[in-house]
């Protein structure tokens, strides 16, 4: 299996593709998660990153909390999206199982430097805050990075939270520079290729319908995140972001992408955060990222569905 370690702000897709890394011990091995501030303040995703491993009957998995604001900006959450606790929905129990001594951002420098060179993938769910600080505290770990695969972005979707901008990236820009002008080889998972990936009724059924414990929980999850979106974009579901990530390193046959030069806008008031996406190759820019636009969203559901079921 990869070798992954999830970074991560739950939030109900997070959580998701929490379940999903951890119900894939074949393709993937989890060897820890990092907190960091985003949908909800970091005490809040310290704990739902928790909540979600024992959901999944893992208590034993690494959980470490990181950055609690961005780089240089305030910090903007979204409980108008993912409800107060960010995992709103069921109810849910209060976790057990430790939160780990070590900053998230150690833990991520260490394990960098203890694995053998070019093993280990980062897996950013939220802003890049934990990754960038990474790799500023430490520069020689840009080179033994595997890859980072990353949901975050819009192109043709162009913005989630402004006009311009997706979430993830409008959070914290200045880190996600720092994350795109790395060198590291990233996959990135925009606005348009998880607004494919819609949570349809029959969808979030057939989560109901396996009549176990996260089968239920993520159903739930669905509903309620669908709320929101679907009133937001008229579509048929809610897009569920995060899991993408998840299953282009169980399934990359999945989806479908072009090797382009992205840079993100920093300093205009007006687009801040806007991912600047060379889709039609206009600039002579080098290209820094696979930049996914589409999936097959029925393989994506059978996949998480089967998964899902394990646990
Ligand atoms: C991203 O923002 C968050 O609200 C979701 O968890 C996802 O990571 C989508 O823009
Ligand atoms: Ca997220």
């Amino acid at each position: 299996p990869r070798k992954i370690i999830i970074d991560t702000d739950p939030g109900q897709d997070d959580a998701v593709a929490i379940l999903l890394a951890l119900a894939s011990p074949e393709e993937v091995e989890v060897l820890g998660i990092c907190a960091v501030a985003g949908n909800v303040p970091l005490a809040l995703t310290a704990r739902n990153a928790r909540i979600v491993c024992e959901l999944a009957g893992q208590p034993g998995v690494k959980v470490f909390a990181g950055c609690d604001r961005p780089l240089s900006r305030k910090l903007v959450t979204a409980e108008y999206v993912h409800g107060a606790t960010g995992l709103d929905g069921p109810q849910l129990p209060d976790p057990v199982m430790p939160l780990q001594d070590r900053h998230a951002v150690d833990f991520i420098i260490e394990t960098l430097r203890a694995e053998p060179a070019g093993t280990v993938t980062l897996c950013p769910l939220g802003p890049l805050t934990n990754i960038a600080t990474a790799l500023q505290r430490a520069p020689d770990i840009a080179s033994r990075i595997q890859e980072i695969v990353l949901m975050g972005g819009a192109y043709f979707e162009v913005g989630n939270v402004t006009p311009a901008a997706e979430f993830n990236i409008y959070v914290d820009p200045q880190a996600a520079d720092i994350v795109f002008r790395s060198g590291v080889p990233l996959v990135v998972m925009p606005l348009d290729v998880t607004h494919k990936a819609l949570t349809t009724r029959p969808r979030i059924e057939a989560f109901r319908a396996m009549g176990t414990e996260p089968g239920r929980m993520v159903a739930e999850w669905t509903d309620f995140f669908e709320r929101f979106d679907v009133q937001k974009y008229g579509s048929e579901g809610a897009p569920l972001h995060d899991p993408c990530v998840i299953a282009w390193l169980i399934r990359p046959e999945l989806f479908t992408g072009r090797h382009i030069n992205v840079e993100i806008e920093t300093q205009s008031e007006l687009t801040l955060g806007m991912t600047v996406a060379d889709w039609w190759g206009v600039t002579d820019r080098k290209p820094n990222a696979l930049f996914i636009g589409d999936l097959d969203a029925d393989g994506f559901y059978a996949l998480l569905t089967e998964r899902i079921a394990r646990l």
